[in-house]
């Protein structure tokens, strides 16, 4: 029997409290670091409100999900959803665990190649792709799914004006159980609409037909819909395969796995409601293995976005002030409002203190610091007494927020990522006005007088109150 290390002796103060309806009390717990690093010396040094990111957390899930997936079905490979998170370090973390790049703009195309992905390493999704783009996607190899009729005609213009056949996969939309049905992307599986789309690609000398794409929604519930999908998927790639001689490199299936997140009016807690990654991997397998030979499997490629980063992010804030409302309810406001975290107009997220406090819990609300009565980041959170200078970690944030937040009244923080060794690099650094004005100009019968030739300029993080056109 292995001697296990001496722990230091130490007093823990009981407390007891009201149960929730699943038994559990309503205290709670404090977090003051995140894989060893203290939230207190992080927020002193990038400031609050602060994004953190947990290296650790965002391999261990990916391996997790990738060898539940690896270990039923031989031919799988994961695509990092750009959109989730599209910043640099993080889709970094995920092309070194071995992620394609999957994109739906130019611009995510371009971030893609500009970490080094080669186009054959990129998906590139989307409902308008540009022409110039679709031009650089076919000329670097890049998989390109196909949304519409009118997409169809336009890459098969492009190639035509490249004088050279380009490889397409075409998106497919159906019935799987899950409503709202995403029709609007994508070719309809359930009449006629994708396989006349095939009859037109079969017929143009510019265009081979190679894959098969579908994502049939986000945060789905039920594993049994990617059944659903993935026959649907396997019985036209064989129709394909037989009666239009095409040969179907890829299966796409598109993202969707929840996060251990709490949907707003959710009855249960994530930890009950979502089902474990290991019935979504068996759910799929079992599909593929029961309709497919063995010398007959395609590339399976899911690009999952939330699952795999949410739960890896934080975000620090501040208690600015608190307020008893004319209901009698207790609010507080906070630094951090809706245009840092978007998703909070479908989750309610978990809040946890960075210290413990003592007193009897109230169910509040938290706002944030917008003069806008949106403005709303958590509601019904029981919270003990809390003042000014204490600080929420809300979580788990690490999807669709850094992408989808704003500029909106205030600067965006800065965003850290706690390293494998418990050392802090920041991966963005907080706005400052300089930024923002960099990008306008004041034409010069609305300048105003009084700022002279030069721009004032208030150094590091100052003021710059205009910009003249050059
Ligand atoms: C085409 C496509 N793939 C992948 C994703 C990622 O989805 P999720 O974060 O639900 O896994 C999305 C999100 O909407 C998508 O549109």
């Amino acid at each position: 029997m292995s001697k296990k290390p001496y722990v230091k002796p130490f007093i823990k103060k009981q407390v007891s409290g009201r149960m929730n309806k699943f038994g559990c009390s309503y205290h709670m717990g404090y977090r003051d670091e995140i894989d060893g690093a203290s939230i207190k010396e992080i927020v002193s040094r990038y400031g609050s409100p602060v994004f953190i990111f947990s290296e650790r957390a965002i391999r261990d899930r990916y391996r997790e999900v990738y060898r539940e997936f690896s270990s039923r079905y031989p031919r799988v490979r994961f695509s990092w959803s750009y959109k989730t998170n599209y910043l640099d370090a993080i889709c970094s973390v995920f092309h070194q665990e071995g992620e394609l790049a999957e994109v739906v703009s130019d611009f995510e195309y371009q971030k893609a190649r500009r970490l080094g992905m080669p186009g054959s390493e990129i998906i590139y999704n989307g409902p308008f792709k540009p022409a110039e783009s679709l031009r650089t996607a076919f000329g670097e190899g890049a998989m390109v799914n196909l949304d519409s009729f009118d997409e169809i005609y336009k890459a098969e213009s492009v190639a035509r004006e490249m004088g050279r056949r380009a490889n397409v996969g075409l998106r497919l939309n159906m019935d799987t159980g899950i409503h709202p049905q995403w029709t609007r992307f994508g070719l309809n599986l359930d009449t006629t609409v994708a396989l006349d789309a095939v009859k037109r690609i079969h017929q143009s000398q510019w265009l081979n037909l190679t894959g098969l794409h579908s994502h049939i929604g986000t945060f789905i519930l039920d594993p049994k819909a990617y059944s659903v999908q993935l026959r649907k998927m396997i019985d036209f790639m064989k129709v394909l395969e037989k009666d239009f001689d095409a040969s179907i490199d890829y299966l796409d299936m598109g993202g969707g796995f929840p996060s251990r997140n709490k949907l707003k009016g959710a009855y249960l807690p994530p930890e009950v409601s979502v089902p474990p990654i290991s019935e979504y991997a068996e759910a799929i397998s079992a599909t593929l293995l029961r309709h497919l030979a063995p010398g007959e499997y395609p590339m399976v490629i899911f690009e999952t976005g939330r699952a795999l980063i949410d739960e890896a992010g934080y975000l620090v804030a501040t208690i600015e002030g608190s307020k008893r409302l004319p209901d009698g309810s207790r609010s507080y406001i906070i630094d951090a409002g809706v245009n840092l975290l978007y998703t909070s107009n479908w989750y309610n997220h978990r809040v946890e203190l960075d210290r413990p406090v003592e007193g009897a819990y109230e169910n509040s609300t938290i706002f944030g610091p917008l003069c806008m009565n949106i403005d709303v980041v958590v509601e019904n959170v029981s919270l003990p007494p809390l003042s000014r200078g204490h600080r929420l970690v809300i979580s788990p944030v690490g999807a669709y927020n850094v992408t989808q937040w704003m500029q909106f009244i205030r600067y965006r923080p800065a965003v850290v990522m706690v390293m494998e060794d418990g050392t802090v690099e920041q991966i963005r650094r907080a706005e400052q006005l300089e930024d923002i004005v960099s990008l306008e100009f004041v034409p010069d019968r609305l300048r105003n007088p009084k700022l002279g030739d030069g721009l004032p300029s208030g150094g590091a993080g100052g003021s710059t109150l205009g910009r003249v056109n050059e």
